[in-house]
């Protein structure tokens, strides 16, 4: 599959680990064995969903997990990234929910079973309904909410976890369901943004030195989407509306957790959006992570423009169904600015993969564009670490087509096709091209330790 690849790469080595990603609420439905969260809410509200769907069934992943570990067993991967739904975890009064844990321990369980490496989320956006009652993200509360979630999970779970993720993509939680709202909670304003993105970033830090406390040598990072931000020509103005927007979009939770410090933009704001930091909070934020995850999709390019002084381009060349435009390259670029600009910890790519309008024939689904993708993607990741970036570990998004959040059930990212009528499962082209690569990589032991 990856035809191009140099056998010397650090790609077929068997300390680079290759795994696939998922997330809770985009996968596993069971909605009655949980409390509710803020996805399920806003499901609830006309016109939020583009089909109208929820997250109540999703990929029936709770009934179903066993069956799905023998696919990533079958793929063959070293390593699956997914999340932990807080509300399935814990009560409204913060105690541990006993079926909950019972079906996380299951799912540790039979990774460890199959030798594969859990990396595990804990908040990858379902924010539990009763914190969001009392104000969710806009609370200070709510990041000691997560603390005391975070050490709990450390404590019944860490003894088999490879590695902890504080939170996934603060900037999505904070700007699409804080600032602009077209995600959950739905909520509007340039304030309310700035005070939910403060928050979680303190949550972050504050999880950070619990997980650290609780579960001793397991290393705890944090995934942030960060897209390369480029102007759209070569005037000046664009130039400049290419850093705001960057500044904007992911300097403005990168940098305070690699340098404890907010985006000179920060200083510019008027008072009633500035970050409401107190005292200490710099310094919890930014303490060193073991290593940054890094979800890459898209480039974009801006114009001088618009209320927040930038506009983004319609995409150029090849797009996704997302209508994200698509560009390996891009992932090189990025991998190379960070390196240059930070002083990075190891990094691991969390996320990357294509929507496509994928269709199953007579149970095959042929899906060549997503193995080219793929391919395109680590032959990029191989340039950026030829140029010496430490990056230890790919994860595809993702194992199952899957409930892609404001965009409902009509987007198609996953490996293996799942019909929504039956919830079977059909591994696609590119999972078979997978397995095929993954097998055959020079010198690795597959299988069960
Ligand atoms: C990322 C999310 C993930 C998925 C992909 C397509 O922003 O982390 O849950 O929806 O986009």
């Amino acid at each position: 599959m990856i035809e191009n690849l140099p056998g010397d790469s650090v790609l077929n080595q068997e300390a680079f680990l290759f795994g696939v990603a998922t997330s809770a609420f985009q996968i596993e439905g069971a909605v009655g064995e949980r409390r509710p969260c803020i996805w399920d809410a806003f499901c609830r509200e006309p016109g939020k969903i583009r089909d109208g769907s929820n997250g109540d069934i999703a990929c029936d992943h709770v009934a179903r997990s066993e069956a799905d570990l023998d696919l990533l067993a079958w793929l063959g991967v070293d390593a699956y990234r997914f999340s932990i739904n807080w509300a399935r975890f814990l009560d409204e009064q913060g105690r541990i929910d006993p079926r909950g844990l019972a079906f996380y321990d299951r799912l540790l369980d039979g990774l460890a079973e199959r030798g594969i490496k859990p990396f595990v989320t804990l908040y990858h956006w379902e924010l539990p309904q009763h914190l969001e009652a009392r104000g969710g993200w806009l609370e200070r509360d709510t990041a000691a909410r997560f603390r005391d979630y975070a050490a709990l999970a450390a404590t019944r779970l860490g003894d088999r976890v490879e590695a902890w993720a504080t939170l996934n993509e603060p900037w999505c939680s904070a700007w699409l369901g804080y600032g602009n709202g077209i995600h959950a909670p739905g909520r509007t304003g340039l304030g309310a943004y700035r005070k939910a993105g403060h928050h979680l970033l303190l949550a972050h830090g504050m999880a950070l030195e619990a997980l650290r406390s609780e579960s001793k040598s397991v290393p705890v990072g944090i995934v942030l989407n960060d897209s390369p931000c480029l102007p759209a020509s070569d005037q000046p103005e664009d130039a400049d509306a290419a850093r705001i927007a960057e500044a904007f979009h992911y300097r403005w939770f990168l940098e305070p957790v690699l340098a404890g410090r907010y985006p000179g933009l920060a200083d510019e704001l008027p008072e009633a959006q500035q970050p409401p930091i107190r005292p200490g909070d710099l310094a919890c934020i930014g303490a060193p992570i073991d290593y940054l995850g890094l979800n890459y999709y898209t480039v974009e390019r801006y114009r001088a423009g618009g209320p927040l002084g930038f506009e983004a381009e319609p995409p150029q060349g090849t797009t996704s169904d997302m209508g994200w435009a698509v560009d390996p390259d891009g992932l090189r670029h990025l991998l190379e600015e960070l390196a240059e600009r930070y002083e990075l910890p190891p990094v691991y790519i969390c996320e990357n993969g294509i929507a496509l309008r994928d269709e199953c024939v007579d149970g095959v689904v042929d899906d060549p564009r997503r193995a080219a993708y793929l391919r395109d993607h680590l032959l990029a990741l191989d340039e950026a670490l030829r140029a010496g970036v430490d990056v230890r570990g790919y994860f595809h998004w993702s194992l199952l087509d899957n409930f892609e959040w404001a965009e409902g059930y009509t987007k198609r990212f996953g490996l293996v096709w799942v019909d929504y009528d039956t919830l079977e499962r059909v591994p696609k082209g590119s999972a078979h091209a997978l397995r095929q690569w993954l097998g055959a990589r020079p010198g690795i032991r597959r299988g069960t330790p």
